[in-house]
């Protein structure tokens, strides 16, 4: 069988991305190209994303960026199959940029295109390196989202458990704040977080022991808040705060883990699985050391997209293409940006005020 060639465009953050993606025998994926332009420098002097200056850069950026990601390929759009480009979840003045290019480009070219879910894009992006048997669990943490997930099959997925306040990227990036440690959090979170003495604070661990899988992590960032007033110009337990700060999430995820492979084998009966944590903060190694260690007590083997696949990038979104294209889950070209996208539609919403745990 002819082995598939797509266009991926991502938009719906703060990297605008391009890449092309082609199938190879082992049923992984050769990386003709994968193009990300960061806008941090855009956003570090306000310590966040700020929605509208994102969408600038993306009109700015987006054509260079497609355009080094077709040449770097060294395929033509019409030697493509099919453009893919990310459809939600995001920022919708950022998502319609690469959706609007990503159908115009398909409509020209007379190809396909695949409104993709960018959280698809997250869970099925080791397997652009690593053939990975379904159903597998998966955790997703990223900037948006702290999720416990059964992979069913592409397009088919069971929420077991999610976070009902923060996501723990959000966490990582509002401790980075809190410490003064530099944008973007996370990474700076885990670089400093190693001076430090991981055992100095005792840090709460919300709804540990109940709600399942479920997670949360406002009560953590609000301890954060709390010891960070008290420390103020002392490098040292600034350190000290970052590493237990880490640590708990640490504590907090291995735990869940042990909640959600519960459930996972229970609904599966499947018991040679892949755990697979995917993700911006899928990149802390601390987190990869520590899922790994529980992996040999509990028996699944833990999987972990390539640092350069956890955060936004466009490989994976071709990567999604690809594996819709095959099952022939096409969209029309009208379809919407979408700033929620669930990739379980039947899980119920788990957050605001009035929930019950
Ligand atoms: N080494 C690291 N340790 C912890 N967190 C990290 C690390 N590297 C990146 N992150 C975090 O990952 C997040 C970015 O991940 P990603 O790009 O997948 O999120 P997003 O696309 O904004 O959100 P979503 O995918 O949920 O829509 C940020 O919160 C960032 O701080
Ligand atoms: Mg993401």
């Amino acid at each position: 069988m002819k082995k598939l060639t797509f266009l991926g465009i991502e938009t719906s953050c703060d990297e605008t991305a391009a890449a092309v993606i082609r199938e190879n025998d082992n049923g992984t994926a050769d990386i003709l190209s994968n193009v990300v332009s960061s806008q941090i420098e855009e956003h570090k002097k306000f310590g966040g994303v700020v929605p509208e200056l994102a969408a600038r850069a993306h009109i700015e950026n987006i054509e260079f960026i497609i355009e080094s990601a077709l040449s770097e390929s060294n395929v033509s759009i019409n030697e493509i199959d099919g453009v893919a480009a990310t459809a939600g979840p995001g920022l919708i003045v950022c998502l319609t940029v690469g959706l609007n290019i990503g159908k115009s480009i398909a409509a020209f070219a007379q190809k396909p295109f695949i409104g993709v879910n960018h959280l698809e894009g997250h869970a099925l992006s080791p397997g652009l390196d690593e053939k990975i048997n379904f159903p597998y669990l998966l955790l997703l943490i990223s900037g948006g989202h702290t999720q416990y997930l059964i992979v069913k099959n592409i397009n088919e997925y069971e929420q077991l458990g999610t976070t009902i306040d923060d996501a723990l990227g959000e966490a990582f990036d509002k401790t980075s704040k809190m410490l003064d440690l530099g944008y973007p959090g996370g990474p700076n979170v885990e670089k400093f977080a190693k001076l430090g003495d991981e055992n100095f604070f005792k840090l709460p661990e919300p709804i540990i022991h109940k709600a399942g899988c479920n997670l949360s992590f406002a009560g953590l960032k609000t301890a954060v808040l709390r010891e960070s007033k008290k420390i103020i110009g002392d490098r040292k337990l600034k350190y000290n705060l970052a590493a237990s700060f880490q640590k708990t999430t640490i504590n907090i995820l291995c735990k869940k883990t042990r909640k959600a492979v519960k459930m996972f084998l229970e609904k599966t009966q499947v018991k040679d699985f892949c755990f697979v944590v995917a993700g911006g903060v899928a990149a802390n190694n601390s987190i990869r050391e520590n899922i790994l260690k529980l992996s040999k007590e509990l028996k699944f083997k833990a999987i972990f997209p390539d640092i350069k696949f956890c955060g936004d990038n466009a490989a994976m979104i071709a990567w999604t293409g690809i594996q819709r294209f095959k099952k022939n889950l096409f969209n029309k070209i009208d379809i919407p940006a979408k700033s929620r996208w669930p990739l379980d539609s039947k899980a119920p919403y788990m957050k605001g005020p009035g929930l019950k745990l």
